[in-house]
């Protein structure tokens, strides 16, 4: 069996890009999102709390279950979330979301999955364990990557190298970097009913050329967040990321630079 590992890790710098990312990336990943009011969510792989905080804040009236497995992200969400936590407007839960039975069958409002379900084993189970807490028919909003779908120009060899060996390392440590194009299967396997599926794309070119630069930095800190674990892992050298680097500056400041990634949103009901 694959071995199990978090590709980012723990350290408090990737705390920190997981709150930066959640803020920066919410303009794209929020739209199509909604909770009725009073909702009870249960958001599952809450990392810090990242999206919690965002979430508690553009729906006042929603409390929320967060539940992950890291107690090193837990501490960073308790006191992140410290005034969420006093108005009793959140929970934070250790579990694995593969077991959910520390948590009450047929009782929340909704789900919430974001950038996840990448991370864990077995996305099905974690999806079954989901929809057996939800209250039937409620909702369910899923995000997660789909890194096959990735584009720079000018031609970066460098980075295409690293960005194989930072998929191909998370794919044979149990990890899962495509799933995003695969979330229309696993909901439907899963039991969920009115499944609704779509590609999204961050795009930038030459009439989007703060984005795209500003885009391309925070790229820039996904890849090296996974440096560690690729430089043990004898997948990549220093020399590699000292080019990775140079190129990512040309894509950032060159005029006829384009970046494109692409990512899935998936939708069903219990
Ligand atoms: C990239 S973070 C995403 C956090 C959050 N959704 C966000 O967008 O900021 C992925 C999280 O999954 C958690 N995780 C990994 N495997 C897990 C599992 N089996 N059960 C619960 N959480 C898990 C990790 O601890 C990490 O905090």
């Amino acid at each position: 069996m694959k071995k199990q590992e978090y590709i980012h890790g723990y350290d408090p710098v990737e705390q920190e890009r997981l709150i930066e990312q959640a803020r920066y990336l919410d303009k794209w990943v929020r739209p199509g999102v909604d909770f009725k009011r009073k909702a009870r969510v249960l958001e599952v792989g809450c990392g810090v709390g990242a999206q919690t905080k965002i979430l508690l804040k553009r729906f006042p009236e929603i409390t929320i279950d967060a539940v992950d497995l890291s107690p090193e992200q837990l501490e960073a969400a308790r006191r992140y979330l410290k005034r969420e936590l006093e108005e009793q407007r959140v929970r934070l839960i250790q579990a694995d979301a593969a077991d959910l039975s520390a948590l009450e069958a047929n009782s929340y409002d909704s789900a919430y999955i974001c950038w996840f379900l990448e991370h864990v084993r077995d996305p099905l189970q974690v999806l079954k364990e989901t929809r057996s807490r939800l209250k039937r028919n409620a909702p369910i909003f899923v995000s997660e990557v789909f890194n096959q779908a990735f584009f720079v120009n000018p031609y970066s060899p460098s980075l295409l190298k690293y960005w194989f060996e930072f998929n191909d390392y998370q794919w044979e440590t149990g990890g899962h970097p495509f799933i995003g194009a695969s979330l229309g299967n696993l909901l439907t396997e899963a039991g969920y009913r009115k499944v609704h599926t779509e590609i999204r794309s961050f795009h930038f070119d030459s009439r989007q050329a703060q984005e795209r630069e500003r885009f391309t930095r925070s790229f820039e800190k996904v890849l090296l967040s996974a440096a560690p674990a690729l430089l043990k892992a004898g997948r990549v050298d220093r020399k590699t990321i000292t080019k990775l680097k140079r190129e990512l500056v040309r894509v950032e400041k060159a005029k006829d630079a384009v970046f494109y990634s692409a990512w899935g949103r998936a939708v069903g009901r219990a």
